[in-house]
């Protein structure tokens, strides 16, 4: 990457946290994105991905959390105005816009590129470990959702994820969160239940 690419990922990366200042504390906040744009940037490199569309696409992927629900339209949206406004390529920009456009489909039906694939699976990472349950703890304890059905959702939906990575590298660098995801789920319904109170 040379080093106008840098400026442009920086650039972008102040744009977007200004963006989402609204949404800080929260299960999806910047925080998520930086750990999704280092996920992201890993994928790349393995999967001899394009690495500037895979690190903007995930930089703006959640852009759109402040701006209203569907966040991935709204967010494709503005991620042609925020390229538009630092003169990127206009070229490459629909390829950026339709990354974050569709990393939200649910179970990756869609994905067209790699570079769509790789930021769909760096997204679903984050979801997956014990990363995924605290963030889905989190987001439960702000919709006043009961802890057992948050279990149940993690147990049912949130460890599927691992079944739906679409490359390679991301199933393999998933392998150990989905394994203590599966152990962390277990304890806890173990405790939850009191179950671990029978003491032989
Ligand atoms: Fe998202
Ligand atoms: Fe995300």
């Amino acid at each position: 990457m040379n080093g106008m690419e840098e400026n442009t990922i920086s650039e972008l990366r102040s744009v977007v946290m200004e963006k989402m200042s609204s949404v800080r504390g929260t299960a999806h906040s910047f925080e998520h994105v930086e750990r999704v744009y280092e996920i992201a940037t890993f994928l790349a490199r393995n999967e001899n991905a394009d690495l500037e569309l895979v690190q903007l696409g995930a930089i703006l992927h959640d852009v759109g959390r402040a701006a209203g629900e569907p966040h991935n339209e709204t967010g494709a949206e503005l991620t042609r105005e925020i390229l538009k406004n630092i003169n990127y390529h206009p070229e490459k920009v629909e390829g950026i816009a339709k990354i974050v456009l569709r990393h939200r489909q649910s179970l990756g039906q869609g994905l067209e590129t790699l570079e769509e694939k790789i930021v769909w699976d760096a997204d679903k990472i984050d979801l997956i470990g014990v990363t995924g349950i605290l963030r889905a703890f989190h987001w439960a304890g702000s919709m006043k959702i009961p802890f057992e059905d948050e279990v149940r959702w993690c147990r049912e939906r949130e460890t599927a994820f691992y079944g739906l990575l679409k490359t390679e590298t991301a199933k393999k660098i998933a392998r150990m969160r989905h394994e203590a995801m599966i152990h962390f789920l277990n304890v806890l319904e173990k405790e939850l239940s009191l179950s671990d109170l029978l003491i032989d």
